[in-house]
């Protein structure tokens, strides 16, 4: 089938508005947040129910085209924009973005894929129950889109990260079948567990449609509180500390280096330095209950009290009011968005072992700042999950853009060797994508790359389903 018969299928489908093909309209979704690729499609195709996917899946089959699921377009590995030169279609599921049902005896919810993520919390929160996942991009990231990367964020401490808060997956298969596993079952031992295949499968096993997605019961009280303290290791102490003296009220421990701080101060209007001094390394942290705000800010002093005590940590402040918790998390999850204004980076995205991440952060950070003179290390994020994004910021003064293209790909092969060494993975929650294909395909166990091509092969046998995304292809080479 050729394009034009192919766009002309499209339409058939969707209708002359369901069907993009100018230059402008696409213009906006080919590229990835962080302006890394820039993709090619034929079309963006933005369907309004299941039966239209399944329609545009067998078409794009048929005529051997690859389809790129995307979602909000907030991912950072390139996962949602097509390959350069690729015949493609982009598959929008913004348009499908219903909640279709809430069923709070069932602490449950269930989404169409394109639902905005602050919208999910909204509704939960309408029946005193929470969704508790959450990041900086909630006004953008879509629940298909968090599953589809098994998105983190700032909750994973307590929650887990977005397979541990799905239940059932709705999802069209690269054959046009569709998979009706929008269950809320809590036990579910029927073998192999599609729903788990398809978080974190990247769009690359099917289009996911719909999802129910587990809920909490509301804690209304939260105190959140930022520290300044010397160390990473203290900061890990204090996590210890503060769980001891309030145990899992303690949602959310985040830490910022004072150049991560300075960078939000100096590119996001509005934001101000919660401490008057300044510190090597700071923590964001949010303890919630649900039965009492006043017991529940008490512990959080004796904790801060306590750690001073010790001498963890240097000085602390506990947010007043709503407003100032609000001010406190922005300063966090505004740093990526701070980080792009000021200029290009490599960024990696690791884990290792919780206790071992103290000693990573000191000791890469002085390793990769020897071995690519100029570079400033920034290393913020998810210390409670053993995760930070350790990103390597340009030397000053010169070109950032032609920096990262020469040397940033052996900058990123260095950190990941490190982050090897000490048993670590180099996605920790944003996926492998377009930009991390090439280094997964070095680092990774050959079995874990064979079991991977395995499954696509499995269910993708044509191979239309996000190609050149996260699965290596067996020759490194062959890889974009
Ligand atoms: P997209 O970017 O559109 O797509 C991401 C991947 O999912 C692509 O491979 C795409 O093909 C696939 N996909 C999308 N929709 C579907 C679908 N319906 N079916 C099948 N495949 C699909 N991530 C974290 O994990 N933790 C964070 O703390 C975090 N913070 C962020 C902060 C900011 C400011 C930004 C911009 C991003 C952040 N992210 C974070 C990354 C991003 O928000 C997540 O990866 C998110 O899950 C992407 O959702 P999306 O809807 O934008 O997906
Ligand atoms: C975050 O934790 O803020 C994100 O995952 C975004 C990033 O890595 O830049
Ligand atoms: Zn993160």
């Amino acid at each position: 089938m050729d394009d034009r018969a192919f766009l002309d299928g499209l339409t058939d489908i969707l209708g002359p508005k369901g069907v993009a093909t100018q230059a402008d309209d696409l213009a906006p979704w080919l590229t990835d947040w962080r302006e890394r690729v820039t993709g090619d499609a034929l079309a963006l195709v933005s369907p309004k129910n299941v039966g239209q996917v399944q329609d545009i899946v067998r078409l794009a089959s048929d005529a051997g085209v690859a389809i790129v699921p995307q979602g909000g377009n907030t991912g950072m590995v390139a996962g949602g924009v097509p390959c350069p030169g690729d015949r493609a279609i982009l598959l929008s599921l913004r348009k499908m973005n219903a909640i279709r049902s809430i069923d709070p005896a069932d602490n449950s919810l269930t989404a169409e894929a394109g639902a905005i993520l602050s919208h999910v919390h909204a509704a939960a929160e309408e029946h005193g129950r929470r969704f508790p996942l959450s990041l900086g991009a909630k006004d953008s990231a879509t629940i298909g889109g968090l599953i589809a990367t098994n998105a983190g964020g700032t909750q994973v401490l307590r929650f887990g990260s977005m397979r541990n808060l799905t239940l059932g997956v709705e999802a069209v298969l690269p054959d046009g079948s569709l998979f009706e596993g929008l269950s809320t079952l809590r036990k579910d031992n029927r073998g192999y567990d599609l729903r788990q295949l398809l978080a974190g499968s990247e769009g690359t096993l099917g289009i996911i449609t719909a999802a129910s997605l587990k809920l909490i019961p509301a804690a209304p009280h939260r105190t959140v509180a930022w520290i300044g303290l010397g160390s990473a290791s203290d900061a890990l102490a204090l996590l210890r500390l503060l769980e001891s003296e309030v145990g899992d009220a303690v949602e959310s421990f985040e830490l910022v280096p004072q150049a991560a701080l300075e960078l939000v101060l100096k590119h996001i209007p509005g934001t101000r330095a919660p401490l008057a001094g300044e510190h090597r390394w700071n923590v964001l942290t949010e303890l919630r209950s649900a039965a009492d705000g006043d017991e529940l800010r008490a512990q959080c002093e004796a904790g801060l009290a306590a750690a001073l005590d010790q001498g963890l940590i240097a000085d602390a402040v506990i947010a007043e009011s709503e407003a100032q918790a609000e001010a406190f998390c922005k300063i966090r999850e505004v740093i990526s968005e701070a980080e792009r204004a000021d200029g290009r980076a490599a960024k990696h995205d690791v884990s290792v072992p919780v206790s071992a991440m103290p000693r990573f952060i000191e000791d890469a950070t002085q390793a990769v700042e020897d071995r690519f003179a100029g570079t400033r290390v920034v290393a913020f994020g998810h210390l409670g999950d053993g995760n930070v994004h350790f990103n390597v910021r340009a030397p000053a003064g010169g070109n950032d853009a032609a920096w990262l293209a020469e040397t940033g790909p052996e900058v990123s092969s260095f950190v990941h060797d490190l982050t090897h060494e000490v048993g670590g993975s180099l996605s920790a929650e944003h996926g492998i994508g377009q930009l991390k294909l090439s280094e997964f395909a070095r680092v990774a166990d050959p079995t874990r790359l064979s079991a991977l091509r395995a499954i696509k092969q499995a269910l993708d046998p044509l191979g239309i389903m996000n190609p050149g995304k996260l699965v290596p292809l067996a020759n490194p080479g062959d890889n974009p």
